[in-house]
């Protein structure tokens, strides 16, 4: 088991990063958690997979744990579904010293994450995550929220867990879509902080793809040692955080354009080819590390450019962004592999030049 941690200065906490759940309750009673009442929020896929494992594990940590299921989807993450928390929060008696355990994938850490934030002005929280998105990704840096009137996360709370607890195991069962469109956002950490974990996924593309134990492992502590260094660092995003939206300000319009038929790291990775791409065109990256990123999003199935897509369209799209200030599109792009910055003086043909790059 490796060990990692976040510290934004009002709030330190643990990166439990395990192939097993046999530190869970450990790692609770490390956290002053023991004796709390407990209720588990998860969905309806991950609840008949993990969840009665979870509440037997913690059996020695909390005697009274209840389990807070909703069904699972994006479409649930709306505040109809935060209010039946509330309800199950009350009829279950949960008060501000309870803790609620987020157990399952970015929907549920980020829901639960925000119910946790609300519910009584803030309760403890723990995250669980069960997907590779939210493992490398969501679980790591507090962002909470729901998705309001069509619009993505637009309603939330930057709020820490107490703990993040990753068992990489729980991957056996995620179909492999979700897999990849996970590590579309590990290659991504790689090339905005660290070419030695960029290199790793080079070298080890065949033992990441099989879910190999050591090689995912490896996979989960090297984006979580990125994205908790940056969050670290930068815990509301008024800077260095910008980083991490490497590939998704062109992955964000496509997303949008699809009308979500696309998963969300499909869209990152043709994004950060985009990116590439136009770093490429001021000279800052060799046409062959675009090369070699096509080919490795390749072997990981995962789409290296899009149909039936229209230029102007994405162009537009990419000004409704949530990062775009004052009708500037900033663009994170690289200074050198492994080393990213935001951009802001893209110029209109850049952009489209490098949209068409990845249209077929
Ligand atoms: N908070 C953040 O910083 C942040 C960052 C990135 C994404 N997000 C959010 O994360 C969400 C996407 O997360 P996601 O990709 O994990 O989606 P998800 O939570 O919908 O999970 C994907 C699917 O896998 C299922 N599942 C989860 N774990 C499983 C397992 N171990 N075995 C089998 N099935 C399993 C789920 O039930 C679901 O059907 C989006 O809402 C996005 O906005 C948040
Ligand atoms: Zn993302």
């Amino acid at each position: 088991m490796k060990i990692l941690g976040v510290d934004t200065g009002a709030k330190q906490y643990p990166i439990y990063i395990d192939n097993s759940f046999s530190s869970l309750a450990d790692a609770f009673e490390k956290a002053g958690l023991k004796g709390r009442k407990m209720c588990i929020v998860t969905d309806s896929n991950v609840a008949p997979l993990y969840a009665e494992s979870v509440k037997d594990l913690l059996a020695d940590v909390c005697a009274d744990i209840s389990l807070c299921v909703f069904t699972a989807g994006e479409n649930s993450k709306n505040l109809d579904t935060i209010s039946d928390f509330y309800k199950f929060f009350v009829e279950n008696h949960l008060d501000r010293r309870s803790v609620l355990i987020a157990l399952g994938g970015g929907v549920v850490g980020d829901m639960c994450g925000f119910g946790a934030a609300t519910y009584m002005r803030g309760i403890p929280f723990v995250q669980i995550p069960t997907t590779l998105l939210s493992q490398v990704d969501s679980s790591v840096g507090g962002k909470t929220g729901v998705d309001f009137m069509g619009n993505k996360n637009m309603v939330g709370a930057f709020y820490q867990p107490e703990l993040v607890y990753i068992n990489t195991d729980t991957l056996n069962t995620l179909p492999y879509r979700e897999v990849a469109a996970g590590l579309a956002e590990s290659v991504k950490h790689g090339y905005i902080q660290d070419t030695e974990y960029l290199k790793f996924f080079m070298d080890n593309k065949e033992s990441i793809k099989a879910l190999d134990s050591e090689a995912i492992s490896r996979v989960v502590y090297g984006s979580c040692k990125v994205k908790s260094y940056v969050v670290s660092k930068d815990e509301k995003e008024s800077g260095l955080r910008e980083i991490l939206n490497f590939g998704h300000t062109f992955g964000h319009a496509v997303e949008s354009l699809s009308g979500f038929d696309m998963l969300h790291g499909e869209c990152v990775a043709v994004g950060m080819l985009a990116a590439l791409y136009l770093s490429m065109k001021r000279g800052a990256v060799d046409p062959k590390d675009i090369d070699e990123a096509k080919a490795l999003m390749e072997y990981f199935e995962l789409p290296v450019n899009i149909e039936g897509f229209d230029t102007d369209r994405i162009y537009a799209q990419m000004f409704n962004d949530k990062k775009t200030k004052n009708g500037v599109i900033n663009i994170t792009a690289l200074r050198k592999i492994g080393d990213a910055y935001t951009e802001k003086g893209c110029t209109e043909r850049e952009i489209k030049d490098a949209i068409e790059f990845i249209i077929k």
